[in-house]
């Protein structure tokens, strides 16, 4: 996110030499949250979920879907990015900065738009958050099934750091990490 503005408005993610931003003929523009997306942001959350119904944990799910209020607060104390393309909000991620480290949260890109860079694009402009925010380190902790997440944060640079066990509703997670 470094072209980025003081004001945080966003990003262009330009046509990749993968050629996949051209295949939609459209780049990403990822841009700090604002009250205005909560709206936009619970229902991809809800979209992103709901494919996971029939495989993770009935509390999970209900619990990463968050009400337009329940997002709302939380919003407090972190920092969400959104990914759009052609205005439809297409992905989103958290950053808790909290004693000079950087959490992201709640990474999630809509089904649809897969393997297209938006979680690079997401994790990038959070790191440049984390930066300007001073912070050490940046990491994440992904349940040890998502494999892609895992393929994300490997080939963003991080390196896999630890796991919680049985920890969201007795799912294993996995921890990320990525020194600034
Ligand atoms: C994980 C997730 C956020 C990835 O988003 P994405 O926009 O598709 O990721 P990107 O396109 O930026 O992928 C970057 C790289 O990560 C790796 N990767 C991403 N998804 C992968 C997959 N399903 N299998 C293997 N590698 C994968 C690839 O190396 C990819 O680069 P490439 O497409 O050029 O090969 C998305 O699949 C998702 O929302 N999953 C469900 C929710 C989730 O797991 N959230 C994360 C919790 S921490």
């Amino acid at each position: 996110m470094g072209t980025q503005g003081d004001s945080q408005r966003g990003e262009e993610r330009p046509p990749t030499s993968s050629g996949k931003a051209v295949a939609t003929g459209k780049p990403i523009v990822v841009e700090r949250l604002t009250h205005e997306d909560v709206n936009d942001i619970c229902a991809l959350y809800k979209r992103v979920w709901d494919g996971y119904r029939s495989e993770l944990p009935a509390e999970l799910v209900k619990a990463w879907q968050p009400t337009p209020l329940e997002f709302t607060s939380w919003m407090e104390g972190v920092t969400y990015f959104a990914a759009r393309r052609d205005g439809k909000m297409i992905g989103a991620i958290g950053c808790e900065i909290a004693e000079g480290s950087c959490r992201l949260v709640h990474l999630a890109v809509d089904p649809e738009a897969r393997r297209q860079g938006v979680a690079t694009a997401l994790v990038a402009a959070a790191g440049e958050w984390a930066r300007r925010s001073a912070a050490g380190s940046v990491w994440a902790d992904a349940l040890a099934r998502f494999t892609a997440a895992a393929a994300v944060f490997l080939r963003l640079g991080f390196v896999e750091c630890g796991a919680f066990h049985r920890h969201y509703w007795n799912e294993d997670v996995r921890l990320f990490e990525k020194l600034l």
